[in-house]
């Protein structure tokens, strides 16, 4: 089983992916990592938007350093600077192509372990898994998102402000929206879930009524 979550930033696909990972037993993947990734590692090399050496970081990126990155949260990979870069390199037309094939690599999962897959991200269920199992969209009011998100980066220790977050928020919604490759669009067949008045298990409970496990 395939489960295919996308939407905006901080509408809690990531939240809603998690959740649902540990009640169906499914293995999961935050796409958004594998952006952040390198992303991070072009800010650390001074690497620009479209220098070829992006496509060999992709290359070389390895499931056991995502795997150790989703574990021990790096604190750095959800920083503005880095959240704004990984935006726009999602723009990158190779770079997608390379981070797609990692995707369907990553699914090939150990059936005595897991029940199936659930990936959160932006393209999962147009473009990555346009036939996975079940497809949900998830999107919250902007102001609510950036609210929720403040909070979550205040916990994590980061210094934001309100206002920074939001401007953040709008500035990636409107990049990953209107990109000509692998937009953020919701798929015809996706279930679409708006969080900005429910809860975090109003939100899984919504979920988990479309999907059937046999
Ligand atoms: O889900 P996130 O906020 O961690 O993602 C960070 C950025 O990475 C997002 O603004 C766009 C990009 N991204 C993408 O283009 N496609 C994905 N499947 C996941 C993330």
């Amino acid at each position: 089983m395939i489960i295919a979550i996308d939407g905006t930033a901080g509408s809690g696909k990531g939240t809603l992916a998690k959740k649902l990972s540990s009640k169906l037993n499914l293995k999961h993947l935050d796409t958004g990592i594998l952006f952040r990734l390198i992303a991070s590692q072009a800010i650390k090399f001074n690497i620009s938007n479209n220098d070829k050496r992006l496509i060999d970081l992709c290359k070389n990126l390895t499931i056991d350093e995502v795997i150790k990155t989703e574990n021990c949260e790096r604190k750095n990979l959800r920083s503005n600077i880095v959240s704004k870069k990984a935006s726009e390199i999602a723009l990158n037309t190779s770079i997608r192509n390379e981070l797609i094939n990692f995707q369907r690599k990553y699914i090939k999962f150990d059936k005595s372990l897991y029940n199936g897959i659930i990936l959160d991200g932006r393209d999962i269920g147009t473009v990555v898994f346009p036939d996975a199992d079940y497809k949900f969209f998830l999107d919250a009011n902007v102001k609510i998102r950036a609210k929720r998100r403040t909070q979550e980066l205040i916990h994590l220790n980061y210094k934001v402000i309100y206002h920074e977050v939001l401007n953040e928020l709008i500035l990636r919604d409107k990049q990953d929206t209107n990109r000509t490759v692998g937009p953020l669009v919701k798929a015809k067949d996706a279930i679409l879930i708006d969080s900005s008045v429910k809860s975090e298990d109003e939100v899984l409970k919504e979920a988990l009524k479309y999907i059937k496990i046999n």
